[in-house]
């Protein structure tokens, strides 16, 4: 088991927890009955599993897919929740993309090929309309041996494509000429040039000098397929998993963008396993050399993420229907994993996210699809109120447990003027700067922002909030958002980092806007209209169903104005029949 990649670890730890009343590996399982004890009664509370946010009634991974009026969504699940070798791939669609019905596993191992587990895939759309899901198999029981495999629906009318066949040419690709076997998974969808007729992927690695690798392999007839001479791109990073490669519009227009031959940039993302993120960068994709050159000379360095939190294996898709491009990212639990096999689930998706390059052209936007507002009830409005020094204002009037909230603040041009100086061994970790100047930290202009799932004695309370800061040399104002949940629970098992990023906002005018997407043990943050994204789970042991509370805080030197919040209670859309 030691020998599996550290994605499948995860997904395969949580899989098991999931659906396992017996955990069959073995080192972890030593911490699961130690700590077995010690679960507190909170976190088993039903009222803590997530509303909206979609999850399986036990457990996942993804590949989204859209088909004939469909949205589809593969995930990695174990109906028997017993050994690695039951994973299949689960399968749920949608009309909406927050409704969702679970059908029966859509592959599972069959064949040689896949025989020890049907790992990460993508689906492509081929030129006559055909779904193809290619997928990672393991074909040896002893080393994770890793090769690439292909799925045709049985029935193309069948909008559900209920059934896949996996044709006798399998596998297609497999580890030769230098490639880590162990380390060679998660195939992109494809993409064709019309001039030279090949079909182009992706697969992620690590070479033997430790860089992470997105090998690039070319196809004509999507049955044979040969590595190109040079990969994609590479970077002193580890291994890369789940690469995703997409174009998106130059103009910064929210429309998506399908094939590489309008005027776009690229984006290249890959999911670090050493540091269990998503990081991508923007750059140019030189189509006759075959490869990838970000922009930003440092942008290798991983400053940009999708989302500053719990957010890993993303993947996005080209929505025809509505010409946007989406984002499905998934968060794994931060209570423990005796938690997780008590609770009996574990693992959700964040909402999906349409996202687009930013005007800049440095980075992109992100914003829950708009479908989720369908989701939105009662709701209650704030106007032109000002939160002074040290004040906190309850939001009331609504059940804040499972809530939409959007609101504006504007700070005073003095305000600003008493920013905080940017601590410049800080200035380039946000995490660690969050971690130093927390919520109940006073600042200057800031810390302000919201307390979400809080307790009504306020002991339980998570921070999402803003800092401003002013930049060495320059006094130019830095923004840093931040979720702070150290105060977030009475239970002291939880993971709780102070996830944080920079947003890159010109704040000059005072203004900043900030979107919190709250689901009983999930908060997701967008700030600034989606420049900046922070997922962090939490699990109140007080501050849960109607005993969850919402506040506007400001614990700077200066007053801030909320221009408006708006706060909606949300709805349960149908889950898989959870
Ligand atoms: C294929 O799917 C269509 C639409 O669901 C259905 O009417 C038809 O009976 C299916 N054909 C087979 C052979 O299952
Ligand atoms: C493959 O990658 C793994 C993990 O990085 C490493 O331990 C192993 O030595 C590599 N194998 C080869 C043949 O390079
Ligand atoms: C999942 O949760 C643990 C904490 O329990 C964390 O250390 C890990 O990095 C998380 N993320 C992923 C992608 O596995």
């Amino acid at each position: 088991m030691r020998a599996l990649g550290r994605v499948a670890w995860a997904w395969l730890l949580l899989l098991q927890l999931a659906g396992a009343s017996h955990v069959v590996y073995d080192y972890e399982n030593l911490e699961v009955e130690a700590a077995a004890d010690t679960v507190p009664p909170s976190i088993v509370d039903p009222l803590l599993r997530t509303g909206y946010h979609f999850q399986p009634r036990k457990n996942w991974i993804n590949a989204p897919l859209y088909y004939k009026g469909w949205y589809h969504l593969f995930y990695q699940y174990n109906p028997k929740g017993a050994v690695w070798g039951n994973i299949v791939w689960g399968h749920s669609v949608s009309r909406d993309l927050i409704n969702w019905v679970a059908l029966k596993p859509a592959i599972e191992p069959s064949i040689a090929s896949d025989k020890y587990g049907c790992w990460s895939g993508s689906a492509t759309t081929l030129l006559d309309g055909t779904p193809a899901i290619m997928y990672t198999g393991v074909n040896r029981p002893d080393v994770n041996n890793q090769v690439q495999n292909i799925a045709y629906p049985r029935n193309k009318s069948d909008p559900l494509l209920r059934e896949w066949v996996k044709p006798t040419h399998n596998p297609i690709i497999v580890p030769r000429g230098g490639v880590n076997a162990t380390q060679f998974r998660d195939p992109t969808t494809a993409w064709r040039h019309a001039d030279d007729g090949h079909w182009r992927l992706l697969i992620g690695s690590v070479d033997s000098a430790a860089r992470g690798v997105a090998y690039v392999y070319r196809s004509r007839d999507f049955k044979r397929w040969t590595r190109a001479r040079r990969p994609l791109h590479s970077a002193d990073t580890g291994m890369w998993e789940c690469p995703d490669f997409y174009p998106v519009s130059r103009a910064g227009r929210r429309v998506g963008v399908e094939t590489s031959e309008a005027e776009v940039k690229h984006v290249l993302k890959n999911s670090l396993d050493l540091r269990r993120y998503d990081y991508y960068t923007v750059g140019t994709y030189d189509r006759k050399a075959e490869r990838y050159v970000p922009d930003d000379p440092v942008g290798d360095e991983h400053l940009l993420r999708y989302d500053y939190g719990n957010f890993y294996a993303s993947k996005t898709f080209y929505d025809p229907a509505k010409r946007r491009r989406i984002l499905w990212g998934w968060a794994n639990e931060s209570d423990t994993a005796a938690g997780d096999v008590a609770k009996g689930w574990a693992g959700i998706q964040a909402i999906p996210r349409t996202v687009w390059l930013d005007p800049s052209g440095k980075q992109l936007l992100q914003w829950p699809v708009e479908e989720v507002e369908a989701l939105r009830g009662k709701s209650v409005t704030l106007k032109d109120r000002v939160i002074r020094p040290g004040q906190h204002v309850e939001v009331t009037g609504i059940q804040a447990a499972q809530a939409d909230v959007e609101v504006s603040f504007e700070v005073s041009p003095s305000a600003l003027a008493g920013a905080e100086p940017l601590d410049p061994a800080l200035a380039y970790d946000a995490e660690r700067l969050c971690g130093v100047k927390r919520a109940d930290v006073k600042g200057g202009a800031g810390p302000f922002g919201l307390w979400v799932l809080a307790s009504a004695n306020l002991k339980e309370r998570t921070a999402v909030f803003f800092r401003v800061f002013k930049a060495a040399g320059s006094n130019k104002p830095v923004v840093l958002m931040c979720t702070d949940p150290t105060k977030s629970s009475l239970n002291p098992n939880l993971y709780r980092p102070t996830f944080a990023g920079f947003v890159d906002t010109d704040i000059s005018d005072g203004k900043i806007s900030l979107r919190s997407l709250i689901d009983r043990s999930v908060v997701e943050s967008f700030g600034a209209g989606g420049k900046t994204c922070i997922l962090s789970r939490i699990y109140p042991s007080l501050a849960i169903g109607k005993n969850a509370r919402l506040y506007v805080f400001n614990n700077g030197k200066a007053d801030v104005r909320v221009s408006r919040l708006t706060a909606w209670e949300m709805k349960k859309p149908l889950m898989n029949g959870a």
